[in-house]
């Protein structure tokens, strides 16, 4: 996120003149490989979920910022990039490679980047299109507060199988809802603020 923050500003310091209104065209392969993703995160697991009942908690992801129309595309692609800037962190941990399998860790973390470069392509179009500078740190902020949660739990479970477990079910389940927000930005002529 600091490289689209610059781009902001650069945005702003330099009024970069208005540019013809495009849709917010994020490639399908971005699409697919949100998919592979959450398909990843499926087959690291390791226990079964059952056995690690007695560890779930509720980490609060900020599900209404997914369901509601609330996020203006600039805004939605500053959520997603946050979900994988976190998601790389979490996992590119050396607690993180003690516990899963390193080759399908490896798989996970290669995804991400080229994900992220899509998602600034994108936000760049929709910053010239929305002509405003929005306060893009609210969705930002409830992605960090949501990972700090998910941090905190690990250390104080020490980092068990168990808590790893609990908080790939939960990643999976997070990140596999918050594509829906890929789904609203594809929408060529969509306006997601209007709606
Ligand atoms: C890790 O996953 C890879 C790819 O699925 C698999 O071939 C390998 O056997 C696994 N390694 C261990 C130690 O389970
Ligand atoms: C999708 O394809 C484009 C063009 O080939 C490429 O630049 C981009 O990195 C790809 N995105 C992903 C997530 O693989």
């Amino acid at each position: 996120m600091a490289l689209l923050l610059s781009l902001l500003t650069a945005l702003v310091v330099f009024g970069c003149g208005p540019a013809p209104s495009l849709g917010c065209d994020l490639p399908q392969n971005h699409t697919l490989a949100s998919g592979k993703t959450v398909d990843l995160l499926s087959r690291m697991q390791r226990l079964p979920t059952f056995f690690c009942v007695n560890d779930r908690k509720d980490f609060r992801f900020p599900q209404e910022m997914v369901d509601g129309s609330q996020l203006q595309k600039a805004q939605a692609i500053a959520f997603l990039n946050e979900m994988l800037q976190q998601i790389f962190e979490l996992f590119h941990t050396k607690d993180s490679f003690a516990a899963w399998n390193t080759t399908r860790l490896h798989q996970l973390l290669n995804g991400v980047p080229k994900q992220q470069e899509d998602l600034e392509t994108c936000f760049m179009q929709a910053m010239e299109e929305e002509k405003s500078v929005l306060p893009i740190e609210a969705p930002e902020v409830a992605v960090k507060e949501y990972f700090e949660g998910i941090r905190s739990y690990l250390k104080e479970k020490e980092y068990s199988d168990c808590a790893w477990e609990v908080v790939r079910v939960e990643i999976r389940r997070s990140f596999s809802s918050s594509t829906t927000l890929q789904e609203r930005l594809r929408r060529k002529d969509g306006d997601m603020s209007s709606s």
